[in-house]
């Protein structure tokens, strides 16, 4: 089994090849990265000299560099490569079109021209937009993005529906809640909640705290994937989730009581523009279909990272101290007050 995984170097792909490594040794991973600011080799340095896994830096929507790669046979692609970061995307969504849109359609092009087995696209709940009332999205919930990120996502899962049905290319989309565990780049909230509260510094909240999101340990993110590789359907989308709603405050009050540190650390800013109040995602699909279930607990997933971003200061460190630090002080210190 020869899998391309793009965007290997980032949060989720970095937990996924280190998963898939130690689980299939006699399966070739291929990591293609064009290592942007969320991508860190570092991640995956304990994996240098291992025969099954190979690096390339390269960029999804450059169609040379990713034709090279198929030409030589590829029977499975994972596609985690995107911009992630919503915040981001509201400030510059150029390259939320060109990496999400552009970058998955050269993929597809490749596979229909080279043949594969299957394409995962790695795909968001954010795509559903914003729940009301008490329900859950499921598969056939209909789309509604209300960011340039959930909007680039749910483009590419329509473009991936399209090549399964006009040219029965073998695509499989996954829509998975917010991730939380080792390597999460720190702009995004978990991560940042531990490490401003580690350096005693304020936690931006957004408008009231009150929207709520929906938390899965990237580990049960990472298996449900696995499954999806070897037993999911071409043409079928499956939601993936661990029923853990909170509202951000909670999630923050939570984050300061194992911390041991004062509520005081809490400053509301101004809301995020277009702010979805609620996500929670429905996965009875996966489970009946493939037999996956998540297997962490939140409180245990939580105290597993913590303690990760305890044990690894130089990681989250050095990120603060390059390209990060101007974007929190342009995001934060300029718009959010
Ligand atoms: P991330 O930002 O941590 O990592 C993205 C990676 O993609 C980085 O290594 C980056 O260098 C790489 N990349 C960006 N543009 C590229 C390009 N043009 N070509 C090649 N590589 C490129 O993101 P993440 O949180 O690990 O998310 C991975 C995927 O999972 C994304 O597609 C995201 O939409 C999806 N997802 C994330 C979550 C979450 O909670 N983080 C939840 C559901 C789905
Ligand atoms: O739901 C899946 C999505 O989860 C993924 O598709 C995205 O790639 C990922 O970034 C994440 O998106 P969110 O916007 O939900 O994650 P973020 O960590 O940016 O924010 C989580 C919640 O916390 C959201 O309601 C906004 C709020 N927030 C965020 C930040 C960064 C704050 O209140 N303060 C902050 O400083």
């Amino acid at each position: 089994m020869k899998l391309l995984v793009t965007g290997g170097a980032g949060f989720i792909g970095t937990n996924f090849i280190r998963h898939m490594i130690t689980k299939h040794p006699n399966w070739k991973v291929i990591n293609v990265d064009k290592l942007t600011y969320a991508g860190n080799l570092e991640n995956l340095a304990g994996l240098k000299g291992c025969s099954n896994y190979r690096f390339v830096k390269g960029d999804i929507a450059d169609n040379s560099v990713m034709e090279a790669l198929f030409r030589k046979g590829i029977d499975v692609v994972v596609n985690f490569a995107a911009e992630s970061h919503v915040d981001r995307s509201i400030q510059d969504a150029g390259p939320f079109i060109n990496t999400n849109i552009a970058g998955t359609f050269v993929l597809l092009q490749l596979a229909r021209q080279y043949g594969i087995q299957k394409h995962i696209q790695v795909s968001t709940d954010e795509v559903y937009g914003s729940l009301q009332g008490k329900n859950k999205f499921t598969e056939d919930s209909s789309l509604g993005p209300n960011n340039p990120y959930s909007a680039s996502k749910a483009s590419a899962d329509l473009l991936c529906r399209s090549y399964y049905k006009t040219y029965n290319l073998p695509v499989i989309i996954t829509r998975c809640s917010n991730n939380y565990g080792p390597y999460q780049f720190p702009e995004k909230l978990i991560p940042l909640v531990i490490t401003n509260t580690l350096e005693n510094e304020s936690i931006p909240v957004y408008g009231d705290g009150l929207n709520v999101r929906d938390w899965i340990y990237v580990a049960d993110h990472c298996r449900a994937l696995e499954a999806v590789i070897q037993g999911g359907q071409p043409g079928e989308v499956y939601n993936i989730g661990a029923n853990n709603e909170l509202s951000n405050l909670e999630l923050v009050k939570q984050i300061l009581e194992l911390l041991n540190k004062p509520e005081e650390l809490i400053k509301f800013v101004s809301d995020r523009p277009g702010h979805d109040r609620r996500y929670a995602i429905g996965w009875t699909k996966i489970k009946d279909s493939l037999g996956w279930r998540p297997a962490y607990s939140f409180r245990d997933g939580l105290e597993q990272t913590i303690k990760w971003y305890i044990e690894h200061p130089g990681w989250w460190r050095r990120i603060r101290s390059g390209e990060y630090k101007d974007y929190y002080r342009k995001w934060y210190k300029g718009v959010r007050n």
